[in-house]
C-alpha cells in the first residue's frame, strides 16, 4: 500500500472506531485534550496493566495511589514551581504565542536543548517566519510556567495548589510510608500510574502533546553507595543509543545494555537496568523494536531535578518522539522535601559490616556548674551538647533549643573532650532512579506501528496487529445469523468466555459476517468465533485468527480450556 497519507488514515480509522477521539468535539472541541472511546479505552487499560505487571515484577516494588491536587508547597518543594517551564515567543505582528523550540523545529537538530538566549539567536538568525502570519519580528523569548494552577478550599481560606505535572511527587510524599512497609530496607520502589496536567503552549500532533495526559512511573529508591546488582546478561538484544553528543561518546551506538554499561556509555547500573526492561516492555506491548532509540540529554536539556537523562525515542508518523524519560534523580527530591517540610523521615539507614570506632570532638557538661546554673534546661542542654556535629571555633557560643530561644554556653560550664563513639550504621538520603512512561505516547505508537494496510481484493484492508495482551478483546464471538437459535448460542459463548480471569470477550451480531471480520482485524481482535447452524448440532465454531485470516473448526469446550490455557496458536 501507497504510506502516503497513512496517517490520515489511521486517524479516521480510530475515530470511526472508537479507538481515539478529540474531546467536548460538539463544543468545538480542546486543543490538547482526547477521549479513548470503548475501544481505544480497552487497549490503554490493557497496556496500563501490563505496565503495572512489568515494573512490580522487581522484588520489592508495589503500587501507589496519591491525589492529582497538590498543594502549591510540594512543588515549590520540588523545583515546578519556579523551573517547570517552557521558552515561549511573541510574534510582533500577530501577537500570536509559540514554544520558542517548536519555532526552530527542521531549522536546527534538537531545539529543546537550547537556552532562552540560545533560542532567540537562532529564531533571529534563522529568520523563522510566523506559521500564522508569516511576520519574522518576534519579541524575546520568556519562560511560562506548563503547571494549572487551582485552589483549595474557598475564599480567604483557599490553598494554592496546582494540578500534577508529574506522579512522582505523590511517591516522594509517601515514602516514610514506604520506608516503613519495606521494613527500612532499600532498595525499594512504588509505581503510580494515572493523569498529569500540563498547560502545554501550542498542543498539537494529536497523542503527542495533551495537556491532560496519562502517566505510568516508577521512583526506585537506592542507597546510591550500594547500588543493586543486576545481571545485566539477561537482556541480550542490543539497542541504539545515542550519547550526549558532547560527551565522551559521541555518535550512534548499536550495543548491549551490559556493554553499554561497561564501556561506560551508561553511566550508572541502575540506569542501564531500567534502559533495558523498558526496551523488554516496549517489545512486550507489541512495539517494533526497530524502532527505538534511547538518547541522552544534554546538560542545557535535563530536568532541574536530574543528574542524567535517557529519553527513549520511538519512530513514527510524526518522526522521533520521546516516550519515556529515565532519570537519574539522585537525592533531589527527597532532600529538597526534607529542608522545606522539616521532615525527618526521608531517609534510609545504612547499616555497617562491622560496627565502626570513631574518635570525636566533644565538649562535656559539667554537671556541677550547668545545673544550678541553667537549672531545668540543663539535661535538655546536655543532651543537645553531646548531639552537636560541628564544635564552635571558641567560646562562648550560643546553643540554640530549636524551639526559638538560645543559651549561652560558656568556658567554665563544658571541658572540650576527645571520645571514642561506636556507631553501628547512619542515615543517609536515599538516590531515586525513575523510569517515567507516557502512556498515550506509548499507546499511538503501538497503533502506529500495528497499522498494517495491505490490498484484498483490489480493496485497501487494514489489520491492527495487535498482541493479544493489549488487544481491545482477546475474542469476539460472531453467530453468523441472530436467529434459530444462533444468536443465543453466541452469547452463552461469551458468557462462559467472561468467565475466564483476564479474557475479554465481545459479541457482535451486527450486519454481514465479513464486515464483521473487518471490523474485527480494524480494531486488533486477535481471535473471532463464529457460530452458525453446524454449531448447533456439534457445539462447535469455526474459530478465525486475525494475522493470517485462517480459519479452523474446533470444539467450544476446547476453546474455553485453551483460552484460559492463554492462547489458541495449537489449534492451526
Ligand atoms: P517533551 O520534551 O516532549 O515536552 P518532556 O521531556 O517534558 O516531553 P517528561 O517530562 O520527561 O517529558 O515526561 C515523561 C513522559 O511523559 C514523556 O516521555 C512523555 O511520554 C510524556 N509526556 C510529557 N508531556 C506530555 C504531553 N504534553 N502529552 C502527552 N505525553 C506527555
Ligand atoms: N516524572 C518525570 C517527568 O515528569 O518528567
Amino acid at each position: 500500500m501507497e504510506n502516503e497519507g497513512r496517517m490520515s488514515r489511521l486517524a479516521s480509522m480510530l475515530r470511526r472506531r472508537g479507538v481515539i477521539l478529540p474531546s467536548f468535539e460538539m463544543y468545538g472541541g480542546v486543543s490538547g485534550l482526547v477521549d479513548y472511546g470503548p475501544v481505544g479505552a480497552s487497549i490503554k487499560r490493557r497496556v496500563v496493566d501490563c505496565w503495572i505487571d512489568h515494573w512490580t515484577g522487581i522484588p520489592n516494588v508495589r503500587e501507589i495511589d496519591s491525589p492529582t491536587i497538590t498543594p502549591e508547597s510540594v512543588l515549590q518543594a520540588s523545583g515546578h514551581v519556579g523551573e517547570f517551564n517552557d521558552h515561549m515567543s511573541e510574534c510582533k505582528g500577530c501577537k500570536r504565542v509559540f514554544r520558542s523550540d517548536h519555532l526552530l523545529e527542521g531549522v536546527h537538530e534538537n531545539p529543546d536543548t537550547l537556552d532562552a538566549a540560545k533560542l532567540d539567536d537562532e529564531i533571529s538568525r534563522n529568520g523563522v517566519c510566523c506559521p500564522s502570519c508569516g511576520s519574522s519580528e518576534w519579541g524575546i523569548s520568556s519562560p511560562m510556567n506548563l503547571m494549572f494552577r487551582t485552589s483549595i478550599g474557598a475564599m480567604g481560606n483557599a490553598r494554592a495548589a496546582y494540578m500534577r505535572p508529574e506522579t512522582a511527587q505523590g511517591m516522594f510524599m509517601l515514602y516514610p510510608a514506604l520506608f516503613r512497609h519495606f521494613r527500612q530496607k532499600l532498595p525499594f520502589g512504588a509505581v503510580q500510574t494515572g493523569k498529569g496536567y500540563r498547560n502545554e503552549i501550542s498542543p498539537r500532533q494529536g497523542m503527542i502533546r495533551l495537556r491532560e495526559f496519562n502517566m505510568a512511573e516508577m521512583e526506585y529508591f537506592i542507597d546510591p553507595e550500594s547500588p543493586p546488582e543486576v545481571d545485566l546478561d539477561r537482556w541480550g538484544s542490543e539497542a541504539v543509543l545515542l550519547p550526549d553528543p558532547e560527551g565522551p561518546f559521541p555518535g550512534e551506538h548499536r550495543v548491549s545494555f551490559s556493554k553499554a554499561f561497561e564501556s561506560g556509555i551508561v553511566r550508572h547500573p541502575t540506569v542501564a537496568w531500567f534502559l533495558a526492561m523498558t526496551m523488554e516492555f516496549l517489545e512486550k506491548v507489541g512495539l517494533d523494536p526497530g524502532k527505538v532509540r534511547f538518547r541522552q540529554h544534554g546538560g542545557s536539556e535535563m530536568a532541574h531535578y536530574a543528574s542524567d537523562c535517557w529519553d527513549c525515542e520511538l519512530l513514527g508518523e510524526h518522526g522521533w518522539i520521546e516516550c519515556v524519560g529515565i532519570a537519574n534523580r539522585t537525592c533531589h527530591d527527597l532532600l529538597a522535601h526534607e529542608e522545606h517540610s522539616g521532615s525527618s523521615q526521608l531517609r534510609g539507614w545504612r547499616q555497617f559490616d562491622s560496627p565502626r570506632v570513631d574518635s570525636r570532638d566533644v565538649l562535656a557538661p559539667i554537671g556541677s556548674v550547668i545545673g544550678p546554673k541553667l537549672k531545668d534546661k540543663a539535661s535538655e542542654v546536655t543532651e543537645l551538647l553531646g548531639e552537636l556535629q560541628e564544635l564552635p571555633d571558641s567560646l562562648p557560643f550560643n546553643l540554640d533549643l530549636g524551639d526559638g530561644s538560645v543559651v549561652q554556653i560558656t568556658e567554665e560550664m563544658v571541658t572540650r573532650k576527645t571520645v571514642e563513639v561506636t556507631s553501628h550504621g547512619e542515615y543517609f538520603t536515599p538516590h531515586v532512579i525513575e523510569p517515567a512512561f507516557g502512556i498515550d505516547r506509548i499507546v499511538w505508537h503501538i497503533l502506529d506501528h500495528n497499522f498494517r494496510e495491505v490490498e484484498k481484493e483490489g480493496e485497501n484492508y487494514t489489520i491492527l496487529s495487535l498482541n493479544q495482551e493489549i488487544a481491545p478483546f482477546d475474542v469476539s464471538v460472531l453467530p453468523l445469523f441472530d436467529k434459530d437459535g444462533m444468536g443465543e448460542m453466541a452469547r452463552g459463548i461469551a458468557t462462559r468466555i467472561r468467565e475466564i480471569k483476564g479474557i475479554v470477550v465481545d459479541i457482535d451480531s451486527s450486519r454481514s459476517i465479513g464486515r464483521r471480520y473487518a471490523r474485527c482485524d480494524e480494531i486488533g481482535v486477535p481471535w473471532a468465533l463464529t457460530v452458525d447452524h453446524t454449531s448447533l448440532e456439534e457445539g462447535s465454531v469455526t474459530v478465525r485468527r486475525r494475522d493470517d485470516q485462517l480459519q479452523v473448526r474446533a470444539l467450544v469446550d476446547d476453546i474455553i480450556i485453551r483460552l484460559a490455557n492463554g492462547t489458541m496458536e495449537g489449534l492451526f
